[in-house]
């Protein structure tokens, strides 16, 4: 098996270079160094026409890696201050204040500088032309909830830094969906906010903070038919049914004929996954578009879990946890395997869908989090001022960071494996 060592920095001038010299080192076919001649020559002759070599480097790329065989997901964190952050925090066009721990003030920056190593393969290097290159005319949305956006704030800031020009990536909201257009690739990669996937009282992007959640069980529609031409999807969902009650409501919020207060997670949970997943086998062109569903990201509010006090968090955390298949009590596994009995069912109806199993690896980073380094919605109080622990965010994810790795599985899958 080839496989290409996961090394590169963003650095914009010299990211043709080293890409040259890590090649260099990186291969040894004869293919290959006849194509290395090729382009030293044509760097000779055209002297500091970095975007032609670029492009011409782009050509050289050997495109046979392949994951065959090897679990992505299971590896650990490797500390690489060498090729890692992929991005700059301050660089990135698209950073939200949600995720950027270092403009509110987190001071440790090792949690930036890790790299995710499977045991038994690398991971490809992230080459955001490559990516645009093969999602061209392609619209992929990522739908789910707030972690979900986490994820496509991190793939927009993995591919800034590839498209230079500011007119050329544009991102514009309307209502519920965020569109994000690479205009010379003509690729479109949303986020649609649709945090139970079914209908529900939660699905204002911006005012979804109610204290009794209920949801449309079997309605879907609304939400479905803003993305369900997608050539890509990538789903998740899950932060939101851990929730002790929920109400369920079948007819129209206006009025309903029947609802029912559901204290099991599960239940609900595999209830709305139903409605999800019968509305993509009779509506989904299986032809064309490619699924992708994401396993739980878990969260790090119990800091009993890996040894701290309990009624302890993430917060002042500033290392990974090293043990090896490391697992918290409250990550709930249910909701997990209900998750991908759903995802399998649809797999063996035909539909061309991956769970990626981000759980492990991430559950290893209870340093990754924000906890107080992030814009508060709601602004804390004089009391939580003097107790961080009781409003730190060990939910959601610093940038860069952990949904990064995410996002370098991904393209894995979406560069090598169809
Ligand atoms: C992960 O890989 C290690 C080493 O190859 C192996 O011993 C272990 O069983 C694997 N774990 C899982 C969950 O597959
Ligand atoms: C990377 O980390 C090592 C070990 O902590 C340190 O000695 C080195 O100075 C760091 N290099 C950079 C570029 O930060
Ligand atoms: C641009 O991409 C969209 C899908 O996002 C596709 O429907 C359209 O045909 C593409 N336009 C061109 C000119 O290829
Ligand atoms: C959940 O609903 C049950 C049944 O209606 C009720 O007894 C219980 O108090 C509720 N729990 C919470 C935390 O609201
Ligand atoms: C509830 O409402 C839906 C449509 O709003 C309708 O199709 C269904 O038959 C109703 N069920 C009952 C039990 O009235
Ligand atoms: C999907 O592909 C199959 C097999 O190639 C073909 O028989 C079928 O007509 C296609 N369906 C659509 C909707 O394009
Ligand atoms: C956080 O870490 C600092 C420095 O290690 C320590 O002084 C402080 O007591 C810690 N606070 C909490 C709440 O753990
Ligand atoms: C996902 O990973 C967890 C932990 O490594 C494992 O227990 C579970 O079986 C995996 N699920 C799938 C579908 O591979």
């Amino acid at each position: 098996m080839k496989t290409h060592k996961p090394q590169e920095s963003l650095d914009k001038k010299m990211k043709s270079f080293e890409k040259l010299q890590k090649m260099f080192n990186g291969y040894h076919s004869i293919k290959f160094m006849l194509l290395m001649l090729v382009t030293i020559g044509i760097v000779y002759m055209y002297g500091d026409k970095s975007v032609l070599m670029f492009k011409v480097m782009q050509e050289a790329e050997i495109d046979d890696y392949s994951f065959e065989g090897c679990d992505l997901f299971n590896g650990s964190w490797v500390y690489d201050n060498v090729s890692r952050p992929l991005y700059k925090e301050k660089e990135c066009s698209f950073m939200a204040d949600d995720y950027s721990c270092e403009k509110f003030g987190r001071t440790d920056f090792k949690y930036q500088y890790w790299r995710w190593q499977p045991h038994g393969c690398d991971l490809p290097r992230f080459n955001g032309i490559k990516l645009l290159e093969t999602l061209r005319n392609k619209r992929v949305v990522f739908v789910g909830d707030s972690v979900g956006k986490n994820h496509w704030v991190s793939l927009l800031c993995l591919i800034d830094p590839w498209i230079t020009e500011p007119s050329h990536k544009v991102a514009e909201w309307h209502g519920a969906l965020i569109t994000f257009r690479a205009s010379e690739y003509n690729v479109s990669i949303d986020f649609y906010w649709e945090p139970l996937l079914v209908e529900s009282n939660c699905d204002d992007p911006v005012k979804h903070r109610v204290s009794d959640r209920i949801m449309k069980v079997e309605s879907i529609e609304k939400h479905a038919k803003e993305w369900i031409d997608a050539d890509m999807l990538v789903f998740d969902s899950y932060s939101w049914w851990l929730a002790p009650n929920m109400t369920l409501l079948w007819g129209s919020f206006e009025h309903p004929n029947r609802t029912v207060i559901e204290s099991d997670r599960v239940i609900r949970y595999e209830m709305a996954l139903r409605t999800w997943s019968n509305w993509l086998e009779t509506h989904l062109n299986r032809n064309k578009t490619r699924l992708f569903f994401i396993s739980v990201s878990p969260d790090h509010k119990e800091g009993g879990d890996w040894g701290k006090t309990m009624g302890e968090n993430c917060y002042n955390e500033t290392e990974p946890i090293m043990q090896e298949g490391y697992w918290a009590r409250g990550t709930d596994t249910n909701l997990m395997r209900t998750a991908q009995s759903v995802v399998q069912d649809l797999g063996n109806k035909g539909l061309n869908i991956e769970l990626l199993n981000i759980t492990q690896l991430s559950q290893y980073r209870k340093d990754g989090h924000p906890t107080i380094y992030k814009r508060h919605w709601v602004p804390p109080t004089e009391v939580e001022l003097a107790h961080p622990v009781w409003f730190a965010d060990c939910l959601h994810w610093c940038l860069p960071g952990v949904p990064d790795v995410w996002n370098e599985i991904l393209y894995a899958y979406i560069r090598y494996k169809l």
